[in-house]
């Protein structure tokens, strides 16, 4: 499968090395030509079975089916802003914890969530999942192989898994709703 993730930060490192690790090739959407090049090497480096890692200028169009938002809860209205139109019918991947820019409390209303504020920013067309620290997750135990087990992954407002048809279980992680 073909991931896009915006950002080229420590989240993205981390899920792109599991993406590419699992077979799954990775296009990194990068404000920044040089982290993102440098990152993209990285991660081909960890890449198998034929996968390939690529940066792409911020700007570029998105081409693939599943789009991770590997940003700042606080810049993700203005990073989605420029491709809302192109979300649509895509699989967008919320990972952000939605704490203030000043990191002294959550950014979101306490009936809401990211994914629900997220979802509300893009087409209906657009299936917004989550993804749940899979650190916290570990205390739920282990998979097999010693595989950290995240609770997460699913449509926010449906609790429907997707995790079984999603890369994420296939890069190396077990999803579980
Ligand atoms: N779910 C989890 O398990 C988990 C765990 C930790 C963190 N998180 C969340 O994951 C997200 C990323 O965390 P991180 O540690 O990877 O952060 P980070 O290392 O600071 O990386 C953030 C990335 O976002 C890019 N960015 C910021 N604003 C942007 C904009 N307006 N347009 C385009 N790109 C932009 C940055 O670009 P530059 O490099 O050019 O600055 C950088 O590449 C955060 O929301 C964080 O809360 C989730």
């Amino acid at each position: 499968m073909n991931i896009m993730i915006i950002g080229t930060g420590n989240m993205a490192r981390g899920i792109g090395t599991r993406l590419v690790a699992g077979g799954n090739s990775v296009t990194l959407l990068s404000r920044n030509p040089e982290k993102g090049a440098e990152l993209a090497a990285n991660l081909q480096a960890a890449a198998r079975q034929g996968a390939s890692a690529q940066t792409v200028p911020f700007g570029s169009p998105i081409q693939d089916e599943v789009v991770i938002l590997a940003v700042p809860y606080h810049e993700v209205a203005e990073t989605i802003q420029p491709y809302t139109a192109q979300l649509t019918g895509k699989i967008l991947v919320d990972i952000t914890n939605p704490v203030k820019a000043t990191f002294d409390g959550l950014a979101t209303p306490p009936d809401s969530s990211a994914a629900q504020e997220i979802a509300s920013l893009v087409p209906a067309e657009t299936r917004v999942g989550k993804r749940v620290q899979y650190h916290l997750c570990r205390a739920a135990g282990q998979g097999p192989g010693g595989r950290p087990v995240p609770r997460c992954l699913h449509h926010w407002g449906r609790r429907q898994s997707c995790g079984d048809g999603l890369p994420i279980g296939r890069g190396g992680w077990l999803a579980r709703d």
